[in-house]
């Protein structure tokens, strides 16, 4: 077996995760790192993991567990292979990319994504001695309880890292709150107990992780999703009358209605590095006492961007992108029979929203005065109580029409702006 000298890494350590690591030695079972975005706590975590390596049961698997083959790869395996730091832990570590194991001083070390039904057959029937669980609130709990249910060895343990998430999640519920009882121990982590944050990078990430994010991700509270959305809104700061040269039309866009209002929007990147809805169109089939169909809609739809104003005497855009309601699979095949190519929406809505809610706050995304309709959204947009009770993050399903559209054409083409606003920001994978 190697012999692992941490002196060097534990000596750039803070307090915390030194008691972190130490105190794996005394836990029975499972020992949980939650908290804070960037504090450290997979730092700390995967040193403690090492040691449990060279000290685990010779029988008995070991594991890594993430939602994906890639996220374990791109969270565990690459920081620790190209940290500067940590470099020297990384040559510990031997793995080709897309292999599902990984050689970690010298064991055999399986890589294990909960999402992916053949890797859970993988460990179903056999013994672990010792499992590392990464961004453990986002693993289904069946595949945790499946994990506990196979460290039958003697001094078998599993080792987690999480953000913080709802007040009754199960990962606090049961096992955080009951710690003793389950033979778990716990450490918080907040932006404080990583030493190599500065103060630049820690503004920046308090200013982009807004609202339920700065609660959960920043405060490392479990905090239920409530109130307002976008509590970052501010009118008199984000709606403008006038919109600078725009030098690109990022895309256009729809959220998808009948009975419901059909809320299309334009986005432009701005001269001044700031993204822009300029336009907007709704055609609310209650308020016009007649509903359209996909062929009338399409022909408005084009019909208004190819007519949007966009000054000096200029009418119509073609934009990069036509970003469509995920759910109108009949509208876009309408669109394409009229010439008109469109992509799908991506319709992760609560990813969609915190990058939307990043860019407010950071001052990224501008909404034209042209554009009441949206504008009238934003303040009441909130999330549902009683979802989050049951665990749920999901805003209330009400006036959500142009913030669908805005998050569906922000969230979906991130790819093209993101290098080309005035500073960097964090959005949602
Ligand atoms: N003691 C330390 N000394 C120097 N750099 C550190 C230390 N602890 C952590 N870091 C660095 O800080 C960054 C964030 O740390 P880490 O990845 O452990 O945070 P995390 O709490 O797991 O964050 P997330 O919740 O985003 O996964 C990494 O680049 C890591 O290498
Ligand atoms: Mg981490």
């Amino acid at each position: 077996m190697t012999t692992l000298n941490l002196e060097p890494a534990l000596r750039v350590m803070s307090a915390k995760q030194i008691r972190s690591i130490v105190g794996v030695e005394d836990t029975p079972q499972i020992a949980l790192w939650a908290g804070a975005v960037s504090s450290g706590k997979t730092i700390a975590s995967l040193l403690a993991f090492f040691i449990q390596v060279a000290a685990a049961p010779d029988h008995g698997l070991i594991v890594i567990v993430g939602r994906t083959l890639q996220t374990i790869e791109r969270n565990i395996i690459e920081p620790l292979e190209s940290s500067h730091l940590f470099g020297w832990l990384g040559t510990l570590i031997k793995h080709t990319p897309g292999s599902t194991t990984a050689v970690i001083l010298g064991r055999t070390v399986h890589l294990i994504g909960a999402n992916d039904v053949r890797a859970e057959g993988r460990i179903r029937g056999s013994t672990i001695a010792l499992a590392y669980v990464d961004e453990a609130t986002l693993i289904p709990q069946s595949f945790w309880m499946m994990l506990l249910s196979r460290l039958r060895v003697r001094g078998a343990r599993l080792l987690a890292t999480t953000n913080p998430d709802g007040p009754g999640h199960w990962l606090r519920k049961d096992f955080i709150l009951k710690a003793g009882e389950v033979g778990a121990r716990h450490w918080h982590f907040t932006l404080d107990d990583n030493p190599s944050l500065t103060r630049d990078y820690v503004d920046r990430l308090k200013a982009q992780y807004v609202g339920l994010w700065h609660r959960r991700f920043i405060k490392g509270e479990w905090c239920l999703a409530q109130g307002a959305v976008y509590d970052m809104w501010d009118s008199d700061r984000h709606v403008v009358e006038k919109i600078p040269p725009i030098v690109r039309w990022v895309a256009a866009g729809a959220d998808y209605g009948t009975v419901n209002p059909f809320h299309a929007g334009l986005l432009g990147l701005g001269q001044d590095g700031r993204l822009y809805l300029t336009h907007e169109w709704r055609y609310d089939s209650k308020r016009e006492l007649r509903s359209l169909t996909d062929a009338e809609y399409s022909v408005r739809f084009r019909g208004w961007l190819n007519g949007v104003d966009i000054g000096g005497g200029t009418r119509g855009v073609q934009p990069d992108y036509v970003v469509i309601d995920p759910s109108a699979a009949s509208f876009r095949v309408q669109l394409k029979d009229h010439g008109l190519n469109s992509v799908l929406g991506k319709n992760e809505v609560v990813p969609g929203i915190r990058t939307v809610a990043s860019l407010l706050a950071t001052d990224l995304l501008k909404i034209s005065a042209d554009c009441p309709e949206i504008i009238n959204e934003f303040p009441g947009y909130s999330w549902d109580d009683k979802k989050a009770e049951k665990g749920d993050d999901e805003p209330v399903k009400a006036e959500d029409h142009g913030l669908d559209m805005i998050r569906y054409i922000v969230h979906t083409t991130q790819s093209t702006w993101r290098n080309h606003l005035r500073e960097r920001v964090l959005v949602a994978a």
